[in-house]
């Protein structure tokens, strides 16, 4: 062997099993909204690597970026500059259909801004994910009840979701966060509206799915003790972040 070759670098197999390989990292990004006077830059210059399997608090002031850098991060919007790999692929790349199944693929989401639909069940709710993937109807109501029996609400499938309390719609929300496998769940102030005990619930839910099933977390949150029990914490001021551990350059 040519002693050159020994210098190849090493190249990362991105599989569930890798717990340390980065499944999202994020380099350089800034986000610019509006324009002229109304200019506000929220992201300006954050650089962070997500590994598989950890659970990551995002956390600041109000107005410091958070939600902005999660939209980014969960490709639900784009940045003005830099770039967000999913195991190690520049998303950029990606567009419309590919992008949305990327998404749906890989992330759930418990957004207080994703609203249930009041009108219809709790089982109608947890479904649609998998109705936008074109899951047949047959498969979609096991998935869907599936998910519901794990998160302990099948007697209340029937219910419409307005008839739910807090904690009962919090936790539909996770089902329906959780009936497309995703390997990413972000939230953002999950606990935000419930009560402390109703809030610990929650909690609890988000990380047994972190512990059991591998599922990487990355949680906004106001709430001290919520960040204090993930893995790491990632302080945003003012756009760019100031303490947590910095991607490498
Ligand atoms: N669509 C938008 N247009 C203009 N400014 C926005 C928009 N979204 C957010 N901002 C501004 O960007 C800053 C960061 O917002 P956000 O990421 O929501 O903060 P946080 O989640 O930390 O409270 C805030 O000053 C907010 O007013
Ligand atoms: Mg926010």
């Amino acid at each position: 062997m040519h002693p050159n070759q020994e210098e190849t670098p090493v190249t990362y197999p991105a599989t569930v099993e890798d717990r340390s390989a980065p499944i999202l990292s994020v380099r350089d990004l800034h986000k610019t909204y509006g324009r002229g006077p109304n200019r506000f830059d929220a992201l300006r210059g954050v650089s962070l690597d997500i590994r598989e399997g950890e659970s990551i608090a995002i956390v600041g002031k109000s107005g410091s970026g958070k939600s902005t850098l999660m939209h980014v991060l969960a490709l639900l919007d784009q940045p003005s500059e830099g770039t967000v790999f999913l195991d190690n692929q520049d998303t950029r790349n990606l567009r419309g259909k590919r992008l949305n199944g990327a998404r749906n693929k890989t992330f759930g989401f418990v957004f207080q801004q994703f609203f249930l639909t009041g009108s219809q069940t709790a089982l109608e709710n947890v479904t649609l994910p998998l109705k936008i993937a074109g899951v047949g109807r047959r498969a979609r109501r096991d998935r869907a009840m599936n998910a519901l029996e794990q998160l302990e609400l099948g007697d209340k499938a029937k219910n419409k979701a307005i008839d739910l309390s807090g904690g009962q719609k919090q936790r539909v929300v996770i089902a329906r966060a959780l009936v497309n496998d995703p390997r990413i769940i972000f939230a953002d102030e999950p606990t935000g509206n419930l009560d402390s005990n109703t809030g610990r619930v929650v909690e609890d839910i988000l990380f047994a799915l972190n512990r059991e099933q591998g599922i990487t977390l990355v949680i906004v949150t106001h709430d001290e003790e919520l960040a204090a029990r993930c893995d790491r914490r990632i302080h945003i001021r003012d756009g760019v972040i100031v303490d947590g551990e910095q991607a490498a350059a």
